[in-house]
């Protein structure tokens, strides 16, 4: 980053932009996510108008605590969860259970129990071994879609692309493996065969590769058809649209690619000779959650190296949001307290940790004048933050505040330093 202008207000949630932010972190403390409640409603709203009622599951992985579930489902959403922890948290958080997704590509039998005890809308399956498990364990109706992976390339960071023959997800295309897939599904005296499901990745900016990955599924459809005459009512398409982080970050349009995803869909059945285009389904997490917060961290220490450079540490770090350290992601900072100065100094804001690759963000600009103390804010926190935060070197992990109409409330408390032994039995 080499530009010294002021932070680019737009990347600030907007109910958070007139807030007193000082006085959040002075009532909460530090470091702390802040929400702006409107703004996550609002982009839930947005998914719900683009590709209809019952079409969106909010991926829960992205940002997931009872709040956060009672308000995707508030809003009409339905939950994507990944594991038998985030079915525990959406069950306990009143999710009706016909609306939860079930994901992942190792599930136990005991998750596999608990969401057919649940009566979970659906259950994505992702290899032989689990229709195995599922088909044994399932005793009444279930609804499945049979993941695939359509073996596209999604420009993005290889730790997140999943649509690739290589990924460790699903069923690939090759040989007829996805085919034999939907056949034991078809087969099987429980499962119901509602559709297939892809998610070529995340963090996605160019949208090319959904049509690319539509293309090769209709082909999947098609021998689906003729070889074993079922249909696939739902295509869920996954997540994976990009968020903007930084300044020149591009701000996608949710309506536009839901009809760019429908056009596709469409076209590719008629290709393949089908007439009856599925529902097109989709998972967003980060384009939901991503926008909508802000971190507050205090500063702690400001260190000149002659010669190399400024390190300004902060009190949190790899800890609240390892998406740096983990991908080289990119983060903008402001103070508060100065949102409309000029932001000379370069620096590496750092956090607390014991590691020289506790990075925050690598290159930072910021006010001239900074010191110890200042409040620093950092925005489009909101997904794969607090949900990878770690209690790395014993650090508490931070509170997590929803503000609404200017008014601030805690949604998760800030852990004690009795919380970090309190799993210990001896
Ligand atoms: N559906 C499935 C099956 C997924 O695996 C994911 C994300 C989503 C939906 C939501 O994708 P989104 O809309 O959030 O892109 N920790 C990484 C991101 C991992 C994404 C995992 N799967 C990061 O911080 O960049």
């Amino acid at each position: 980053m080499t530009s010294t202008a002021p932070i680019d207000a737009t990347l600030i949630p907007p109910g958070l932009r007139n807030l007193d932010l000082e006085a959040i972190a002075t009532e909460f403390g530090t470091p702390v996510f802040v929400y702006d409640e409107d703004d996550l409603r609002r982009r839930c709203r947005e998914y719900v108008s683009a590709f209809g009622t019952d079409s969106v599951a909010y991926a829960g992985k992205a940002f997931l605590c009872t709040a956060m579930a009672r308000l995707v489902a508030e809003e009409g959403l339905h939950l994507d969860c990944a594991t038998g922890g985030e079915l525990y948290a959406a069950l306990g958080a009143g999710v009706p259970p016909e609306r939860i997704v079930l994901h992942g590509n190792n599930k136990s039998d005991a998750e596999i129990a608990q969401a057919l005890d649940a009566g979970v809308g659906r259950i994505v399956v992702d290899s032989f071994d689990e229709i195995d498990r599922l088909e044994r364990l399932a005793t009444r109706a279930v609804s499945v879609l049979v993941r695939v992976t359509p073996g596209v390339e999604a420009h993005t960071h290889e730790y997140i692309e999943t649509g690739t023959e290589a990924s460790k997800f699903g069923f690939t295309l090759t040989d007829g493996v996805a085919l034999r897939a939907v056949g034991r599904i078809v087969a099987a005296e429980h499962l119901l065969f509602s559709g297939l499901h892809f998610h070529i990745g995340s963090q996605i900016y160019r949208l090319d590769a959904f049509a690319r990955a539509i293309e090769r599924i209709a082909t999947l459809a098609a021998a689906a058809h003729a070889d074993l005459g079922v249909s696939v009512d739902e295509l869920n398409v996954g997540g994976g649209l990009g968020a903007r982080y930084l300044p020149e970050d591009p701000e996608l349009v949710v309506a536009d690619h839901a009809a760019a995803l429908r056009r596709a869909t469409k076209d590719c059945w008629d290709q393949v000779g089908l007439s009856d285009a599925p529902r097109v389904m989709v998972e967003p997490g980060r384009s939901i959650a991503a926008p909508a917060a802000l971190t507050l961290f205090r500063v702690g220490t400001v260190k000149q190296i002659p010669g190399i450079g400024t390190y300004v540490a902060v009190d949190g770090g790899m800890s609240d949001n390892p998406r740096p350290v983990l991908y080289g992601a990119g983060y903008e900072t402001y103070l508060p307290a100065r949102v409309a100065a000029e932001r000379p100094l370069a620096c590496s804001i750092v956090g607390k940790h014991c590691e020289q690759g506790d990075i925050v963000v690598a290159d930072a600009r910021l006010p001239e004048g900074l010191a110890v103390g200042d409040l620093l804010a950092m925005p489009a926190t909101g997904a794969y933050g607090y949900s990878m935060a770690s209690n790395y070197n014993k650090v508490p992990r931070p509170a997590v505040v929803f503000v609404r109409d200017g008014v601030a409330r805690v949604v998760v408390r800030r852990e004690t330093f009795d919380d970090l032994v309190r799993l210990d039995v001896e």
